[in-house]
């Protein structure tokens, strides 16, 4: 559904995407994982024709986006990183402005807007000011907009950021609902949580770079399963990791007295990222 091959994008001399290669199936919920200015939207610029690569190509659903861009753009739905709605215009209304967009005639703009608000749960909102709804719901608008044209496949960027935890599980459970019934989504975070939660396939991104890519336990456990954490006087705190609960153990037990603070948990991928950068996700 989505590849590329050495995908880059340069601004003046800083690449703020560097050679991407990539390939995301139809029927996957595949998380982009990466810290602020990674370059997360800048990918999903190019791969939604937004912005041209300088380097590198890339194909939706088998068409180039840079040469067969109308028919690459037929495939997919995109959520921006940031609100972009009309906010004076009702729910129905900002609906039935993206549908006239996408050329839907009238009856089947009536019925698809309808389902699609129901899907979101919009029904009881449609006459309400966008403007006046809430972060959740303008969110839950916008993918309800991107799904219009019954894209095969769906880009968010971002999509909960901002947004407190009981309003994230919601549109969490709305993103898994969207990929069960058969969309091919394609979601960048920040938020290791949400890229436990809801990935099959998680790629890491870092300055750029594709750092790593697989199953979120595959990339714990090629870490280690089990984590420990440390902090001792006068210094920072000290990950150590362990393919299980027995060697960590047996390594606990092997620790002087200075050492205070004691974690032995279940490593994430915050640990993953902290191992292949020396840094957390969030600085
Ligand atoms: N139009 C632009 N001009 C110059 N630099 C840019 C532009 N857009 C993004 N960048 C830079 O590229 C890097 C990646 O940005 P972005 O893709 O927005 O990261 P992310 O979405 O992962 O936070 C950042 O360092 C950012 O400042
Ligand atoms: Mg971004």
């Amino acid at each position: 559904m989505i590849r590329t091959e050495k995908l880059t994008k340069t601004y003046n001399n800083f690449r703020a995407v560097d050679e991407l290669d990539l390939k995301v199936e139809a029927g996957e919920l595949f998380g982009f994982l990466g810290p602020n200015g990674a370059g997360k939207t800048t990918t999903i610029r190019m791969l939604t024709t937004l912005t041209r690569p300088t380097g590198g190509e890339a194909w939706i659903n088998e068409f180039n986006v840079s040469t067969q861009k109308f028919r690459a753009k037929q495939a997919f739905g995109v959520v921006q990183q940031h609100v972009s709605l009309d906010r004076e215009l009702t729910v129905w209304e900002s609906m039935e402005l993206h549908a006239r967009l996408h050329h839907i005639a009238r009856a089947e703009r009536r019925r698809r807007i309808s389902e699609l608000l129901d899907y979101v749960d919009l029904a009881g909102h449609y006459r309400n000011i966008v403007d006046e709804l809430s972060g959740g719901m303008k969110r839950r608008l916008m993918i309800a907009r991107a799904l219009l044209h019954r894209p095969r496949l769906l880009f968010l960027d971002e999509p909960t950021v901002g947004l407190d935890a009981q309003v994230r599980r919601r549109l969490w459970d709305l993103i898994r609902r969207m990929n069960l019934d058969g969309a091919t989504v394609f979601l960048t975070t920040h938020y290791i949580e949400e890229a436990e939660a809801l990935c099959g396939r998680v790629g890491i991104i870092h300055q750029g770079k594709l750092i790593a890519l697989d199953r979120p336990q595959e990339l714990r456990r090629k870490v280690g399963m089990v984590a420990v954490e440390t902090v001792s006087d006068g210094k920072g705190s000290d990950y150590r990791y362990f393919a299980d609960r027995e060697t960590a153990g047996a390594y606990v037990r092997t620790l002087p007295r200075e050492v205070r603070t004691l974690v032995m948990r279940d490593s994430n991928l915050e640990d993953v990222f902290i191992e292949l950068t020396g840094r957390k996700v969030k600085e």
